[in-house]
């Protein structure tokens, strides 16, 4: 069985990377991730990707590339970030989530990202300081 893919969302605009706190489960509540959400059967990652943030944030969004690389989130689910530009619309926290952040490069490191987004945030960070 493949694991239950996880996408998130590396939302760039204006040279900064969207931050997000998670509002829930308690013991995820306070940590910052890239946002993002369960791929739903029959939906591709982008697909699924372009609707998590919609539904989150309010937001439409372009899927850019993927960030290469899969980190394993337990309970046989693992995670897969793309990068994505920011179509319309102002990101508002509407689920999940109680508070955003607009970070550039260099602030990246100031949120309590979860774990598992390190490594896709220090490389969401590193295009956005190339570009
Ligand atoms: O919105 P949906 O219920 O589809 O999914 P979610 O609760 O936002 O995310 C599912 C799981 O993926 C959660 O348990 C999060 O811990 C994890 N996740 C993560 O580790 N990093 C992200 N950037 C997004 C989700």
């Amino acid at each position: 069985m493949d694991d239950r893919v996880v996408v998130a969302g590396a939302l760039c605009d204006r040279g900064r990377l969207l931050a997000a706190r998670r509002s829930a489960p308690p013991e995820l509540a306070g940590r910052w991730e890239l946002p993002g959400g369960k791929v739903e059967p029959g939906e591709g990652p982008e697909e699924a990707l372009v609707r998590e943030l919609r539904e989150e944030l309010g937001v439409e969004t372009l899927p850019v590339e993927r960030i290469p690389g899969q980190w394993p989130l337990g309970r046989g689910r693992v995670l897969q970030v793309w990068t994505a530009r920011l179509l319309s619309g102002e990101p508002t926290p509407l689920e999940d989530h109680d508070e955003l952040r607009w970070l550039g490069p260099d602030e990246v490191h100031t949120v309590d990202w979860l774990d598992q987004d390190r490594p896709a945030v220090a490389e969401a960070a590193r295009l956005l300081r190339d570009a």
